[in-house]
């Protein structure tokens, strides 16, 4: 039987360009699909990280403007949308791993600096919507034989930035054209792609979609919505967030479009890449360690301390945040307790960047609490595993998490995780109450209610736990035998690929 072919397209890949989890699934979810027979190739825009790391292979193939002969008329971007000649797509390989890769080049777009989604001065590029529409009007024309020797039997997008492929595979099914099957995964739903509805003409956008019922959003375009109403299929990236994103509480005012679409959307849980997450074979942090020989990690907090100025001791309980400082992340609560963590005798050692406010106030706590408390505000992979293999505990107080991976190293880690039952943390910790110590599944500290009593609570149960070391080892001892891994993931993927390529496609109600 051939190989199922799947287009991935995003936004970011591990190791070349990061600013979220989402680089670390597109690093992790396509090998393993491939290791189950899947041929996964992914498209991204050409940023010039991506550029940087990945060897090219063959000719350029020049992507054609909507409205020219042979495509359907008013569909993808118009020419001249794009600062300069038209686009082309470069075939090639992440020089790293051998990944295959289409990198989507549009001059004036996407060869400048700063992140994909905001400017050098950190402001979102005035061009975010042209930029993701070639985006997915790439991955539209791939997804209909553009690259005649490897057409996809599926396209997977991620996220908003590849929504809009969704919408226009759609209207070329309607016209004839036969499309791959689609699914759509949500990262998280509370960064949706939201543009004037003026764009409309200049992306191409026929009319006939921007209506209630298709990508039109309170007068505006959505690209989220777009990959909601226009995929065969939905997955997002827990089975919690899959329900929470049908309440209006969580559901970014999509709720109702996600539960129409209840029976195709799909939660399944990320996973833990073992080549860039295992302790006993970090190259951040050597000697390395696992379950039954600590003694590497007891070294990994010392030279924490040491690095990032705390005082060097070994019983102090070391919690740390390795995240994006934002309301998401519950972080506007952690300076509220930061003065009793440290009176119990804790630590906190906090990588992250993110929202001016919290960032000050933080930075004021480690001011209050010399040698207790240190702040490193930037983004820092080697600190980040040096942060999280040395901290006894790691804080995940989310308001919301559709997945949440630092609570999966911090496991892998025997760092235990303290979080707040949402999303995929609900999902994938178990609090250390009497009777979860008791039968053995106890893994970190799980508080419900979002606000300072909750977390203080949390802090204090892990305060409790320190003073009970055979429960504490036996609870780090479980945490690091678990295991969220890609396989399970992929597995669940294909089934979901096998869904929606069995099934006549484009036919999603809309
Ligand atoms: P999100 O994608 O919502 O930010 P995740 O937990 O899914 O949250 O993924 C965050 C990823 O980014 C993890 O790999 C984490 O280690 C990494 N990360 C977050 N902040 C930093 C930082 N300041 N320095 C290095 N890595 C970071
Ligand atoms: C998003 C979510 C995070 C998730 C990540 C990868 O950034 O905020 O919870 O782990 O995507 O799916």
């Amino acid at each position: 039987m051939n190989s199922l072919k799947v287009l991935y397209v995003c936004a970011e890949v591990y190791p070349l360009l990061k600013t979220g989890g989402l680089a670390d699934v597109s690093a992790g979810l396509p090998p393993a699909l491939a290791a189950q027979g899947v041929d996964v190739r992914l498209l991204l825009p050409a940023f010039p990280a991506l550029v940087a790391g990945v060897t090219p292979e063959g000719p350029a193939l020049p992507v054609p403007a909507g409205g020219a002969p042979g495509l359907p008329a008013g569909l993808g971007p118009q020419p001249g949308t794009a600062h300069g000649p038209n686009p082309w797509l470069q075939r090639g390989r992440i020089s790293a791993n051998g990944q295959p890769v289409w990198l989507l080049h549009a001059p004036g777009l996407y060869g400048r600096g700063g992140n994909p989604y905001l400017d050098a001065s950190g402001q979102p590029w005035a061009d975010s919507a042209q930029q993701f529409a070639w985006l997915g009007w790439a991955a539209a024309l791939l997804g209909t034989g553009l690259d005649g020797g490897w057409r996809p039997d599926v396209v997977h997008g991620h996220d908003w930035h590849s929504g809009l492929c969704f919408a226009y595979l759609r209207q070329m099914g309607r016209a004839g054209t036969p499309v791959p099957a689609t699914v759509f995964t949500i990262h998280n739903l509370a960064y949706q792609g939201v543009f004037p509805a003026e764009l409309r003409p200049r992306l191409g956008l026929p009319d006939a979609l921007f209506q209630l019922n298709g990508l039109e959003f309170h007068g505006q375009l959505s690209f989220m919505k777009a990959g909601l109403k226009y995929s065969d299929a939905i997955t997002t990236v827990s089975p919690s967030y899959a329900h929470e994103i049908t309440t209006p509480e969580q559901g970014c005012g999509l709720d109702g479009v996600l539960r129409q679409r209840r029976a195709v959307l799909h939660g399944i849980l990320n996973g833990v890449d073992n080549t860039v997450w295992d302790p006993a074979n970090d190259p951040l942090v050597q000697p390395g360690f696992d379950a039954d020989h600590l003694q590497g990690k007891a070294l990994a907090k010392a030279r924490l301390q040491k690095t990032m100025g705390l005082k060097k001791q070994a019983d102090a309980l070391l919690f740390c945040v390795v995240s994006r400082l934002t309301e998401q992340k519950g972080l506007h609560l952690l300076p509220s307790v930061v003065d009793e963590l440290v009176q119990r005798g804790g630590q906190l050692v906090v990588l992250g960047t993110g929202d001016a406010g919290i960032v000050a106030a933080l930075q004021a706590c480690a001011q209050r609490h010399p040698g207790q408390v240190a702040v490193h505000i930037g983004y820092d992979e080697a600190l980040s595993h040096a942060v999280i293999a040395g901290s006894d505990v790691i804080l995940v107080p989310s308001r919301f998490e559709p997945c949440g991976l630092t609570q999966l190293y911090g496991l892998r880690y025997g760092t235990l995780p303290l979080v707040r039952a949402v999303g995929g943390l609900a999902d994938t910790v178990t609090d250390c109450s009497l009777e979860n110590l008791d039968d053995g599944s106890a893994s970190g500290f799980v508080f419900h209610e979002l606000g300072a009593p909750g977390l203080g609570g949390a802090l204090r149960r892990a305060f409790a736990l320190q003073r009970r070391p055979a429960d504490w080892l036996a609870v780090q001892r479980h945490a690091m035998a678990l295991r969220f891994d890609w396989a399970r993931a992929a597995t669940d993927t294909l089934r979901v690929y096998r869904q929606a390529h069995a099934i006549p496609h484009g036919t999603a109600p809309a």
